[in-house]
């Protein structure tokens, strides 16, 4: 190699190397959400241990818990804090109470945690039935929190609000995203407007698992999970742009959004994305092999340098957050959501996988196969079980099971003295019907089979002599 060359290579090398350390270290590592609706997480300092084993670079949490902030302080992870939902109204119409708020949660703890991001509600205009009562709100709860910083000489925290993927009423193709009619002109447009004037970024949560999970026939699972191959692209005939993924194709929706009402010069960042490591009998493709694939890509894109981007806005950093970081055990719904960690409670990992996006695809260990990538097709009972199974007493099991029976007609009318399913008349027998009972009746119409952690989905037929239990085929 010539000398010069040589020279070239070696700045080059070095250029590489600064720029992977100046970039890599501050903006390319991917965040995590550190949900805590579980009752056997571990602590906060072990779980600020936890984000480096995960190599997260920054996180998020849904409150501004005390004790998780105080395990922060001194941390390099840079830290997204939120202002619940309930309290937007009175922070609105009360620049003293959003003063209060500021200097009450953050204020112990600003600047020893680095925060950067304080988010005001979570997915508000999901909730119609916050529409008067929350909505007009936001945007003067957003505005009253800024001012607070500014009056404090706080200038590195963002201020930004989450909204979930139904903020559009038309997402396909992207160049087509629009918002609802109802949000788009009273909250919107103003949103967007204080999201320009502070350089703030407008905050999705973005699941290609739920896009798909609803459609999965007519959207590739590869495509959702980054590992499409390019015959399956997706032109968008509008933008003329080319789609190797489903993540980006979401993304580009919102960007079109909001170049729409005139603000496509906002800056997106991704509150949640993830992808569930297991779910009900019912659900699909929630398994580990999906999870890990769609996480590592997810990673391995995001730490890339010079940044990927999407196809709208090509080059665009984002600040990304997974979720979670723990499966937790008291989520309620459907069992994906309680499935969505990289790690167990106990904190050991569901799968490998480094958020910093350093490590190379190829040299994780094999996973195991997927079993439910196609759906599930026989029949499905729900009986007495569950996570919390094992916490489960004469109280808990007894509200589950007064519930359950006071839903519905006749739900529990086998279980009563005389009835085909008396017998064995014992609390856990009675609670297994009851919760089948209902569940049987309901899951149409979106109940789940959870029941607090006290009711699991099985394809064994509890049904005995002649107590029988109803059962749907799937
Ligand atoms: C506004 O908030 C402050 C601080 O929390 C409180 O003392 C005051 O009573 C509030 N004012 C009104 C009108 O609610
Ligand atoms: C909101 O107010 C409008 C007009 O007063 C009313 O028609 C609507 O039912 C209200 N919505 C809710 C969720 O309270
Ligand atoms: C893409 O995948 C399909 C189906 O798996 C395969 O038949 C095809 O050869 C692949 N194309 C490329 C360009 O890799
Ligand atoms: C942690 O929990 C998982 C899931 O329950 C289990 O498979 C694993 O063995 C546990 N690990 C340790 C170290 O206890
Ligand atoms: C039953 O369990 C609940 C929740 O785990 C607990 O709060 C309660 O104290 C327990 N009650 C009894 C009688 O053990
Ligand atoms: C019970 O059945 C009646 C008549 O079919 C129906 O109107 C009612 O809504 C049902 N109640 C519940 C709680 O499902």
């Amino acid at each position: 190699m010539p000398p010069h060359t040589e020279a070239t290579f070696l700045f080059l090398l070095l250029l590489c190397f600064f720029s992977a350390t100046a970039k890599g270290g501050r903006f390319a590592r991917l965040g995590i959400n550190y949900g805590t609706l579980g009752d056997d997480l571990p602590s906060a300092a072990r779980s600020v241990h936890l984000l480096h084993s995960i190599g997260a670079g920054a996180v998020k949490i849904y409150d501004a818990n005390p004790a998780i902030l105080r395990a922060l302080a001194g941390t390099r992870f840079r830290v997204s804090i939120m202002v619940p939902n309930e309290i937007i109204p009175s922070l609105g119409v009360n620049a003293s109470a959003a003063d209060a708020w500021v200097g009450t949660n953050l204020g112990p703890f600003y600047p020893a945690v680095r925060v950067r991001y304080l988010l005001v509600g979570n997915e508000i205009l999901s909730y119609t039935s916050l529409a008067n009562s929350t909505w007009p709100f936001l945007v003067p709860a957003m505005v009253n929190i800024h001012r607070a910083l500014s009056a404090r000489s706080i200038r590195d925290v963002k201020v930004g609000t989450t909204l979930a993927m139904d903020a559009l009423v038309t997402s396909f193709p992207p160049s087509a995203g629009a918002f609802r009619s109802d949000i788009a002109e009273p909250v919107m447009r103003p949103l967007l407007r204080f999201l320009h004037r502070t350089r703030s970024y407008y905050f999705v949560d973005a699941y290609p698992y739920f896009a798909w999970a609803s459609n999965p026939s007519s959207i590739r699972l590869d495509y959702a999970l980054f590992t499409s191959n390019a015959s399956f692209n997706y032109f968008d005939p509008g933008s003329k742009l080319t789609y190797t993924n489903l993540f980006d194709q979401m993304l580009d929706a919102v960007a079109a959004a909001m170049g729409r009402l005139g603000s496509g010069d906002v800056r997106i960042a991704v509150a949640e994305t993830g992808w569930p490591n297991a779910g009900d009998l019912d659900q699909i493709g929630a398994n580990v092999h999906n999870a890990a694939i769609y996480n590592r890509n997810l990673a391995r894109r995001l730490a890339a340098r010079p940044a990927v981007g999407t196809p709208a806005r090509p080059g665009a950093v984002m600040p990304v957050f997974v979720f979670s970081l723990y499966n937790e055990n008291q989520k309620p719904g459907p069992g994906t959501e309680r499935h969505w960690g990289l790690l167990y409670p106990n904190g050991s990992k569901v799968y490998e996988v480094d958020l910093s996006g350093r490590r190379p695809l190829d040299s994780y260990p094999p996973l195991p196969p997927p079993d439910n990538n196609e759906p599930y097709k026989g029949k499905i009972w729900c009986v007495f079980g569950g996570d919390r199974k094992a916490a489960a007493n004469a109280t808990t099991v007894g509200a589950a099971l007064a519930y359950a029976c006071g839903q519905g007609n006749g739900t529990c009318d086998a279980i009563r003295p005389g009835g085909p399913c008396y017998k064995p008349n014992t609390l856990l027998a009675h609670a297994s019907y009851a919760f089948n009972s209902y569940w049987q009746q309901f899951r149409q119409a979106g109940g789940t089979c959870f029941f607090d952690g006290l009711a699991v989905q099985t394809k064994t037929d509890p049904s005995y002599g002649t107590c029988k239990y109803a059962s749907l085929t799937n």
